[in-house]
């Protein structure tokens, strides 16, 4: 098998030499000639049930759309899983999960906080019908029942950058499915189905598209998951658009070279910042790693980190708006740096207990120089 930097270039474009292209085609069609009144309800009934096209018709772009599928192709082979679903943002691919394991008569999803704020709100709700129990990634066991349809971590979780040894998870999970976020990770650094997790969620908002211009969301997975997902995508709609899943395809050509450098540069800001006497704590794996899970799991502490300010939430909210070159902005994973109070945005409707830290801020490093950055933040600190 080739490594990862060349299949992230040439992944998903196998046939555009016979095609006689060189970059992708986009298909826009919202629907596709019927063969036949039999053999168009043939393709329905397949495309319906999750299934690949049959040779016949696609139907219909809520049932399949080739550019789509390219991406989806793309992605799985990156994350070494039998294939990939792809969503119009991280939530619906989160939600579509969700969605199946109540389907499976198994709606109670135990989760290891600290997870995306958005995640955290959707399970807390209940509001497709699950039930939870959140736990630390040791007591995963203790929270297991017999209607125990999923178990779910984030590693580096959102937005501590806490790391979580998925083959502990996976033991603890026993036969219950888990569900690793590896958004922060990306594939380049961090291959979860190879640790044992059966379903791969990205939020594909972030690095995979890499500039803030496309939202997406996808799922990889074995071929049983991929189909009950698919179905669940074709009767609920939650589609990601062909022009963001082309995208999202050349952005996975980039994804390896732009996590290496805004690592890079991570790691160079968490040195400077672990030096400033107004900054009480950085997280950052690279600085700390307490279960050596770099160079065994993840194979580099990636380009998020977060730290607390010394003054809590009026100096942090004052380093926050104080930023010129960086964007004080949600999101995270392009090309350029971010900073965000996760307790009021990201993360604001945490329940108390599990709330980030008050003088929190959450730094997406991107692609600038580090020391305009480290510049930036210097002059942001002196305001705190
Ligand atoms: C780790 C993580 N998972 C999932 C999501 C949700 O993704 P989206 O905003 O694309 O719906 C986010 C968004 O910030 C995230 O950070």
């Amino acid at each position: 098998m080739t490594q990862l930097d060349t299949r992230s270039v040439h992944a998903g474009r196998d046939d555009l030499t016979a095609l006689g292209v060189h970059v992708p085609p986009i298909d826009l069609s919202t629907t596709y000639p019927l063969p036949g009144v039999a053999a168009g309800g043939t393709s329905y009934d397949a495309l319906s049930r999750g299934n690949g096209p049959d040779g016949g018709s696609l139907v219909y772009q809520r049932l399949w759309n080739p550019t789509v599928a390219r991406f989806e192709d793309a992605l799985a082979d990156l994350e070494h899983t039998e294939g990939a679903v792809a969503f119009g943002s991280g939530m619906a691919a989160l939600t579509a999960c969700l969605l199946a394991t109540v389907a499976a008569g198994r709606p109670h999803v135990v989760a290891v906080r600290p997870l995306y704020g958005g995640s955290d709100h959707l399970l807390s709700t209940g509001l497709l019908g699950t039930t939870v129990s959140y736990t630390s990634a040791t007591s995963i066991a203790g929270e297991i029942r017999p209607e125990t349809g999923l178990v779910i971590v984030e590693t580096p979780a959102n937005p501590t950058v806490d790391l979580v040894d998925l083959a502990a998870v996976k033991r603890q999970a026993g036969d219950v499915p888990v569900l690793v976020d590896n958004t922060f990770a990306t594939p380049v650094l961090q291959q979860p189905a190879r640790h044992g997790a059966s379903l791969v969620l990205h939020s594909a908002t972030k690095y995979l598209g890499g500039h803030g211009d496309v939202m997406g969301g996808v799922v990889a997975a074995g071929a049983e998951w991929i189909a009950r997902l698919r179905q669940i995508r074709a009767v609920t709609g939650g589609l990601l658009h062909p022009l963001a899943a082309y995208e999202l395809h050349r952005g996975l050509q980039t994804l390896p070279v732009r996590v290496r450098a805004q690592q890079a540069t991570a790691a160079k800001v968490a040195d400077w910042l672990s030096a400033q006497p107004a900054v009480s704590e950085v997280f950052y794996p690279g600085l700390s790693d307490p279960l050596e899970l770099i160079g065994r799991q993840q194979a580099g502490p990636g380009a998020i980190l977060a730290f607390r300010v010394a003054g809590g939430y009026g100096a942090a909210a004052r380093v926050a708006g104080g930023v010129n070159l960086i964007t004080h902005a949600v999101s995270l994973g392009g090309v350029d740096t971010l900073i965000q109070h996760p307790a009021a945005l990201t993360h604001r409707l945490v329940a108390v207990e599990a709330k980030p830290s008050d003088g929190l801020l959450r730094l997406s490093l991107g692609l600038e120089d580090p020391e305009d950055l480290t510049a930036d933040l210097a002059q942001a600190l002196a305001q705190a």
